[in-house]
């Protein structure tokens, strides 16, 4: 069973082609991440994979879906979002930015304001539940986009560039947090330039470059076919 599939996904702003005919599968329950120069299309993928942006051709698949019009609601009750910038809502509190965002989704307030007491306390953000989230530093607010993209409780995340920005310590945490969701059987979808991070978490990586998926492999083979360094990989294939 598939998560996600892309058949010839392509996308153009005006003249500029930002995807190329990408075509991909995820299958449920992996950790799926995609790589790649600045600008080589991720963050448009991962848009599309969440219905933000439409494909100029090409079809894409989620959760056993056409993604489509008039499923879109359906479906994006199923999946978290952890969005590349900062999009938290400046006027309110800590708190108020993952209950707001919970009303997007069917969840009882109750039930919302203990999953986000939860979240917070996870991420050692709990004693800034009322602080205004001006206050608080990129790091926090990373974690708090974070914590935010699992209040609907989803099968898929969509996660861009999640720990991007983190001190090591922080970045850990989100890594343990991010395994811990894998072992709890959902489906994950990641960008990153960190090889690292690629590695240790995900089971098949997606090499992208000007629009386009160059390779797609286990971080094992990619290590084995380029002597054990996945740095190497990357500079290869992401040359002008
Ligand atoms: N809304 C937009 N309008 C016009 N061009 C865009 C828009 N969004 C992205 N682009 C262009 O599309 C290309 C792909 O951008 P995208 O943000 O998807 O890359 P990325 O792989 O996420 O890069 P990064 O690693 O820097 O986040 C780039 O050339 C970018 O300038
Ligand atoms: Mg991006």
């Amino acid at each position: 069973m598939y998560a996600v599939v892309g058949k010839s996904l392509t996308k153009y702003y005006k003249n500029l082609k930002a995807l190329d005919s990408v075509t991909f599968s995820i299958s449920a329950g992996e950790c799926f991440g995609f790589l790649g120069a600045n600008g080589a299309g991720k963050t448009t993928l991962m848009s599309m994979i969440y219905g933000f942006i439409m494909p100029t051709s090409g079809e894409i698949e989620v959760l056993g879906k056409k993604l489509q019009k008039s499923n879109l609601p359906e479906i994006k009750a199923k999946i978290g979002v952890v969005p590349q910038d900062n999009n938290l809502d400046p006027d309110l509190s800590v708190l108020e930015n993952l209950l707001v965002y919970s009303r997007y989704f069917d969840i009882r307030k109750k039930d919302a304001f203990n999953r986000a007491k939860n979240l917070l306390k996870f991420v050692g953000l709990y004693e800034w539940s009322n602080a205004n989230v001006r206050k608080l530093s990129g790091g926090m607010k990373r974690k708090l986009i974070f914590i935010r993209g699992l209040i609907n409780d989803p099968d898929l995340l969509i996660l861009d560039e999640p720990t991007t920005g983190l001190d090591p310590r922080s970045r850990k945490q989100i890594w343990n947090l991010i395994e811990s969701l894998k072992h709890s059987g959902k489906t994950i979808i990641l960008t990153t330039h960190y090889m690292e991070e690629a590695e240790k978490l995900c089971d098949k990586i997606a090499m992208m470059n000007k629009g386009k998926i160059l390779l797609i492999d286990t971080p094992e083979n990619l290590s084995i076919k380029f002597g054990g360094n996945l740095e190497k990989v990357y500079f290869e294939m992401t040359e002008d």
